[in-house]
């Protein structure tokens, strides 16, 4: 196939070159150039404008029930918000070894539909290798090692599986381009190319990608605009843990997530996470508290620990893992202030157990008291759950869902609830309610308990 002409354009200016310039030759903007492949003008220059296509009323589009496919994994399914669409494109990030190719092959094998599973990282006697040892039933499923985007488009358009696996977008390479595979411009063309293919064949297809170091989805975030679905796997390569988390979905609800454990036998769907993320202390410890979060539309209850220790440097630490640096220091200003608890010479970490990220306010009043308790050498005792945003003014500001958090506690044996009063939470059976209007409220329902 004769090779089209590629072109270096500018994302800065629009310029476009011939040849590759650390520099835009235009705009003088640097490392703005990235290759593209050159439109080919029309023949047609003169030819009369094309009539305009007629815009339709909204109302009167006939729009059809969207047709799922059950991913074969529940907990998939649920982060896709009830399985895959034809046609939909979905991108599965994450660190590499986390276990994306096992979670997809896994997928692939539980299928009851036509898939094709194209690899690019291993060879199929490796994947055949991992199936075996796996022991999945992977009758249906057709394998390709294949890295040439022309020969997997061919072989997509042959097999015209109903869903398509290709591991990984990174390791593509499209023959239009003369740019290594992985490159911005490679990742782009492969993408939009497969993302086309798939819309027209009807074709759920999911991508998996590598995040770089920075956590960018390599090249910078361009697949993110291409695809339906964003899918990011996350967990602590340490511990089994694995989540699945759905950050731009146009087919259902974001920030739904899926819970994993990897074990011996690839992974395993895990039914009651939020057991997950508790400790299990023999006794009661200082510094741990539970927090009643939501991921998604899923309550969850996590363990929040918090180590308050005398500072070893003129400047102490602030260090979280799992939870907003910026809002930690903030909790540390707004406890001295409102609450008369001084940490200015103490190191202060804080940790969200089981490698879950956090990002909701109503994390706040969990790390709050468990700074606190950690500060005061007290366990918090008994079961008790807390949830609830913080305010610089020490107020403690109503968090969405109450109600499930609350749900949640209880199907989990917990016994007290430190809560914001302005939720306005209904009473639940064998659950203790502690409504709280202020930061230094809480911290004196924690003496008192
Ligand atoms: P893999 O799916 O190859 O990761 P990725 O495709 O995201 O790079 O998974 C690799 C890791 O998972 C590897 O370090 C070993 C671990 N693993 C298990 O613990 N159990 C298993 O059954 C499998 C298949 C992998
Ligand atoms: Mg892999």
């Amino acid at each position: 196939m004769a090779r089209a002409k590629s072109v270096y354009v500018c994302s800065e200016c629009g310029a476009s070159a011939l040849q590759w310039f650390g520099a835009c030759p235009a705009c003088g903007a640097a490392g703005t150039l990235s290759e593209t492949i050159a439109e080919r003008v029309s023949a047609h220059r003169y030819a009369p404008p094309v009539p305009a296509a007629a815009p339709v009323p909204l109302a009167e589009i006939e729009t059809r029930e969207l047709g799922r496919v059950p991913s074969g994994i529940d907990e998939l399914d649920r982060v896709l918000g009830g399985g895959l669409v034809a046609g939909q494109v979905a991108l599965l990030a994450g660190d590499p070894g986390i276990g994306k190719s096992t979670l997809l092959l896994q997928c692939v094998s539980a299928l009851e539909s036509s898939s094709l599973y194209v690899s690019g990282e291993e060879s199929a006697e490796q994947i055949a290798l991992r199936a075996r040892r796996l022991a999945l039933p992977a009758g249906r499923v057709r394998l390709l090692a294949e890295i040439q985007l022309e020969r997997i488009v061919a072989a997509l358009e042959a097999e015209r599986p109903r869903v398509a696996v290709i591991d990984s977008i990174q390791t593509l390479y499209s023959e239009q381009m003369q740019s290594a595979p992985g490159s911005v411009a490679q990742v782009r063309e492969c993408a939009a190319q497969l993302t086309r293919l798939a819309k027209r064949g009807g074709c759920a297809l999911l991508l998996i990608g590598h995040v770089t170091k920075e956590g960018a989805i390599a090249g910078p975030r361009v697949l993110e605009h291409i695809v339906d679905t964003v899918l990011h796997f996350e967990g602590d390569p340490h511990s089994a843990f694995r989540l699945v988390r759905a950050v731009k979905n146009r087919f259902g609800a974001v920030n739904e997530l899926g819970v994993f454990a990897m074990t011996e036998k690839g992974l395993r769907a895990v039914s009651n996470p939020s057991a997950l993320f508790l400790s299990q202390h023999e006794r009661e410890v200082a510094g741990s508290c539970v927090l009643a979060t939501l991921e998604g539309t899923r309550p969850l209850l996590v363990e929040i620990q918090a180590l308050v220790d005398v500072a070893q440097a003129p400047t102490p630490r602030r260090l979280s893992v799992g939870l907003e640096p910026n809002r930690l220091a903030m909790l540390l200003a707004v406890l001295h202030r409102h609450a008369g608890i001084a940490t200015v010479d103490q190191d202060v970490f804080v940790n969200a157990v089981g490698g879950v990220r956090i990002a909701e306010p109503a994390a706040d009043l969990a790390v709050s008291l468990a700074v606190v308790s950690s500060l005061t050498g007290r366990p918090i005792p008994g079961k008790v759950a807390v949830f609830g945003e913080v305010g610089l003014a020490g107020e403690v500001r109503p968090a969405p869902r109450g109600q499930e958090r609350l749900k949640e506690a209880a199907k989990l044996g917990f016994e007290r609830a430190i809560v914001p009063k302005s939720n306005r939470l209904k009473p639940i059976a064998g659950i203790e309610l502690v409504a709280v209007e202020r930061v230094e409220q809480a911290v004196q329902a924690l003496r008192e308990l």
